[in-house]
């Protein structure tokens, strides 16, 4: 009941957030009164994959080569735009699509951008039918302190029905295997509540996780996606939910019962990890590429999802946003309570920083509501998470998402 009641409220509020304006206002990227130019994270979004899964939510493209070297190229010159504005990132967080598919574009890439300014901390997702030797080998030499694999499943019969017939759970196993230990943080995504999948499948998939010793998985609920080319895909554009608590306490039984750490309510990991929700561990955040958000002290941005659209603005000399949204003060609140929750907790203090304002006195309805209902709870300035809260407030992301995932629905179709 409550996980439905919060699903519902985000999904209402979620509508209204994304009422996106297609009159773009630039200055209010570096304008004057941008206080927060020195914590932002960057998000570089590569669309590229070698087959495209039906279920998949995001925006991605069939690969082919000449496309993906143009595309790397207007992704620099977007880079030089953000620095020529002041922008300077800490943590870089390459995802997708598929980034390793251009191994020697990602490279020299990475390389222009350490040019540019000191990357602390980079993630990166691939497939684990990218993972050799030698690429993993070349990922270490660049400096990649966090490796995601998207796994989904290691379970044969549930690849097949993924539409991932090229690999095989033994060949994903095999791979994390090299991978494991040779950067600070290897990830497997994981996805539950796919229509065929069993709750013994996914028992057994979050077991083989655990012997594998990997150091963190991120579990997906399964969205609907947007995209319709085939009757495949098309079957993914409704979810049923009703058994995606049972898939969760899974999680929580399996997890957290055994010590691993809630980083945020989908990703768990052994002790202190990089995690790649950097809308939680940062305020604000810059993406670049096709499709990319970015969120500015309030404000959305979002560029433009189609490949065409965005090479023409960067070779116009433009940033390639189409869309713009500017919250309002208590919507600001709201998102960065949500984010903040996903992430486990809201420290009071880092409210007030950012709102000048007491979080109590600003979101007073909020957190009686979501402290009655079991949800968190306070102590010492800092507001967490309790067990039972972790789902509802995946599901308050979840919805999130899925406005996203509209969002982006529209801009595909109307080849925004
Ligand atoms: C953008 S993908 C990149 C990873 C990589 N391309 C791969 O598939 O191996 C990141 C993760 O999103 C998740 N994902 C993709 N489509 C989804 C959907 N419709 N619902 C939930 N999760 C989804 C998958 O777990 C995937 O590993
Ligand atoms: S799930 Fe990964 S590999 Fe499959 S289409 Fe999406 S981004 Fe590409």
């Amino acid at each position: 009941m409550i996980p439905w009641f919060v699903g519902s409220v985000v999904r209402r509020e979620g509508r209204k957030f994304l009422e996106f304006s297609d009159k773009i206002d630039l200055s209010r990227i570096a304008g004057e009164g941008r206080t927060h130019i020195d914590r932002v994270s960057l998000y570089i979004h590569i669309p590229f994959c070698r087959t495209l899964c039906p279920f998949c939510c995001f925006n991605r493209y069939l690969y082919k080569e000449e496309q993906a070297r143009s595309y790397f190229a207007d992704l620099r010159r977007e880079l030089d735009m953000y620095v020529g504005l002041g922008f300077k990132f800490n943590d870089v967080y390459f995802g997708g699509g598929t980034p390793t598919v251009l191994m020697d574009e990602l490279d020299y890439f990475i390389n222009y951008l350490r040019s540019k300014f000191e990357a602390r901390r980079i993630s990166l997702e691939t497939t684990p039918r990218e993972l050799t030797s030698e690429t993993i080998g070349l990922l270490r030499q660049l400096g990649i302190n966090r490796l995601s694999v998207g796994v989904q499943s290691f379970d044969d019969g549930l690849l097949k029905d993924m539409g991932r017939t090229l690999f095989k759970g033994a060949d994903s196993i095999e791979k994390l295997r090299l991978a494991g230990g040779k950067f600070d943080t290897v990830n497997v995504d994981l996805m539950f509540n796919f229509p065929t999948q069993t709750l013994e499948q996914f028992k057994a998939d979050v077991k083989r996780f655990k012997t594998l010793g990997t150091d963190q998985a991120t579990f997906y609920p399964l969205m609907s996606s947007p995209h319709k080319m085939d009757a495949l895909s098309r079957k993914f554009r409704v979810v049923d939910t009703s058994r995606e608590k049972q898939f969760y306490d899974i999680i929580l039984h399996e997890l957290l019962d055994s010590g691993y750490k809630a980083s945020t309510a989908w990703c768990f990991s052994r002790g202190d990890r990089m995690i790649d929700e950097y809308i939680v561990d940062y305020d604000d955040y810059i993406g670049i590429g096709a499709g990319a958000v970015s969120f500015l002290g309030g404000d959305f941005l979002v560029n433009s999802f189609s490949l065409e659209g965005y090479h023409k603005l960067i070779s116009d000399g433009r940033l390639p946003i189409v869309r713009m949204r500017l919250l309002s003060n208590p919507e600001h609140r709201r998102y960065y309570m949500l984010t903040k929750f996903f992430g486990m907790k809201l420290d009071a203090a880092a409210f007030r920083r950012r709102f000048k304002a007491d979080i109590h006195s600003k979101l007073r309805a909020e957190l009686l509501f979501f402290k009655t209902a079991g949800i968190t709870r306070e102590k010492d300035g800092i507001i967490s998470v309790a067990r039972r809260g972790m789902y509802p407030v995946g599901t308050m992301m979840k919805e999130f998402f899925a406005s996203l995932n509209t969002l982006r629905e529209y801009c595909i179709e109307s080849g925004i």
